[in-house]
C-alpha cells in the first residue's frame, strides 16, 4: 500500500456495529469486562483506547514500522524512551539537538546517572568515536534545528548496530511523508505530532515507531507504566491531521523552495539554509535519504538583533510565533525564542546567532508569503 492510501485506511475500519466510516472518538476510560480479568479488547485507556490505537496503527504504517505509540507531547515520548536506560549507561546526542530535548537531557536526565556525550555528526569518527563500554544510546535529529543539518542516517545506523546500541532519529522535520528512518537501519523514530503530522497547530502530542517487536513491547510496557498518554479527542485530531499529511508536506515543500531561492537572492539575507539548494552542504545526503526537502528554512539576516527585529515585526502573513509545521507560515527567533534555554556558550559554537531567523512555510498562497517577506526585508 502507498504513503497516501496507508494515511488514509490503515486502523481506520469503518465501525463493526454502526458502519461509520469514520472510527468514532472513544473517550471511556474504562471498559466492560465479560467476567473477571477478561477484558474483550480494552480494560483501561492509559494501557489502550481506541481512538488511540487507530492513530498508532496508522502512523505505524506511514513510517514504514511494525508499531507505534503515542504520548502527551514529543517530549513525553522522548522522556519515555530514556527509560529504556538504566542510571550508568551513557547516550550520544547530537550537539545540534531541539533545544527542549538538550534542556531535559542536560538539566533533569543528567540528574538520574545518565552520562550525555554531545557530538557533531558532520564528522562521522567523531561519533564512532565518542562510543564508550556503557554507551547505550544515540539520538540524532535530520535535519537538525534551527541549523538544518543533514545527518547521514544510514551511516550512523551502521555504527549503532556495530556497537549494538539504540539508534533514535527525531524525524519531526522531515514526517514520515519526507523521510523514514526505520528504512535507513534507525531503530526508532520518533515524532512531535504536535508539527507536521497533525499539522494544525492545535494538537501537542508525540509517537514513536519500531521495527523491532521486542523493543516495542519494551516502548509500550513503559507508555503504561509512565502514563504519558495522550487524550482520545487529540489521537482523534491528529488522526485526521494524518489523512492529509502527504498533500499538505507536497505544498509546504513547494512553497518553501520558491521562498527560499528567493530568499537566497535578496540583498538583506547573508546566507540561506534549506536541504532542497544545492548550496546546502549537505544537499547530496538530503537528496539520497529524504523523498522530499520539507517545508523548514533558516536564513540569516544580514543586519543585527536590532534589524532582525524590525523584520520580525513587519511579517503581516508570517505569525510570530514558536513552533513549525502548521499549515500557517509561522516565523521566529531562535537565540530569543525556541533556543533561549540552550546555554549561550552552545548556542554561539552551533551559529545560532543573533541574525538567525527559522520560519516553517505553511501552505498560503505562495504569492502572498513573498510579497510579505519581501515588504518586511526592505524595512531592515
Ligand atoms: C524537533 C523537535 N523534536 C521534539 C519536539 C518536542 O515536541 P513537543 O513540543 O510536542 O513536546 C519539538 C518541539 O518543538 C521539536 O521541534
Amino acid at each position: 500500500m502507498k504513503f497516501e492510501t496507508a494515511a488514509i485506511h490503515i486502523g481506520q475500519d469503518p465501525d463493526p456495529i454502526t458502519g461509520a466510516v469514520i472510527p468514532p472518538l472513544s473517550l471511556s476510560t474504562t471498559f466492560a469486562q465479560s467476567s473477571p480479568g477478561k477484558p474483550t479488547s480494552f480494560d483501561y485507556s492509559r494501557s489502550n483506547n481506541p481512538t488511540r490505537q487507530a492513530f498508532e496503527r496508522c502512523v505505524a504504517a506511514c513510517e514504514g514500522g511494525k508499531g507505534s505509540a503515542a504520548f502527551s507531547s514529543g517530549l513525553a515520548a522522548t522522556v519515555t524512551l530514556l527509560h529504556l536506560l538504566k542510571a550508568g549507561d551513557h547516550i550520544i546526542c547530537i550537539d545540534d539537538v531541539y533545544g527542549g530535548t538538550q534542556r531535559y537531557f542536560r538539566r533533569v536526565a543528567s540528574n538520574f546517572q545518565l552520562e550525555f556525550s554531545f557530538v557533531d555528526f558532520e564528522d562521522l569518527p567523531k561519533v564512532e568515536a565518542a562510543i564508550q563500554s556503557n554507551t547505550k544510546l544515540i539520538w540524532i535529529e535530520s535535519p537538525t534545528n534551527p541549523t538544518m543539518k543533514i545527518v547521514d542516517i544510514r551511516q550512523v545506523a551502521v555504527i549503532a548496530s556495530k556497537h549494538d546500541v539504540i539508534l533514535v532519529v527525531d524525524n519531526t522535520f522531515m514526517s514520515p511523508f519526507f523521510q523514514r528512518p526505520l528504512e535507513l537501519g534507525a531503530h526508532i523514530s520518533l515524532n512531535s505530532v504536535s508539527k507536521y503530522i497533525n499539522g494544525h497547530s492545535d494538537v501537542i502530542m508525540g509517537v514513536v515507531t519500531w521495527n523491532d517487536e521486542s523493543l516495542g513491547q519494551r516502548i509500550r510496557f513503559l507508555q503504561n507504566s509512565l502514563g504519558g498518554v495522550p487524550s482520545p479527542f487529540d489521537c482523534y485530531l491528529a488522526n485526521r491531521g494524518l489523512k492529509t499529511l502527504a498533500i499538505r508536506m507536497r505544498k509546504h515543500e513547494s512553497n518553501a523552495l520558491k521562498i527560499a531561492t528567493f530568499l537566497e537572492k535578496h540583498p538583506k539575507v547573508r546566507k540561506v539554509l534549506y536541504p532542497g539548494l544545492t548550496s546546502h552542504p549537505q544537499y547530496e545526503i538530503a537528496k539520497a535519504q529524504q523523498h522530499g526537502f520539507g517545508g523548514m528554512i533558516t536564513f540569516f539576516i544580514d543586519s543585527n538583533l536590532e534589524g532582525a527585529e524590525r523584520f520580525l515585526k513587519k511579517c503581516k502573513y508570517f505569525t510570530l510565533a514558536e513552533s513549525l509545521g502548521g499549515v500557517e507560515s509561522l516565523i521566529e527567533h531562535p537565540a530569543l525564542m525556541t533556543h533561549a534555554s540552550v546555554p549561550t556558550q552552545v548556542r554561539q559554537q552551533l551559529g545560532i546567532d543573533d541574525t538567525l531567523i527559522r520560519i516553517s512555510v505553511g501552505i498560503e498562497d505562495i504569492d502572498d508569503l513573498l510579497e510579505d517577506l519581501n515588504n518586511a526585508l526592505n524595512a531592515v
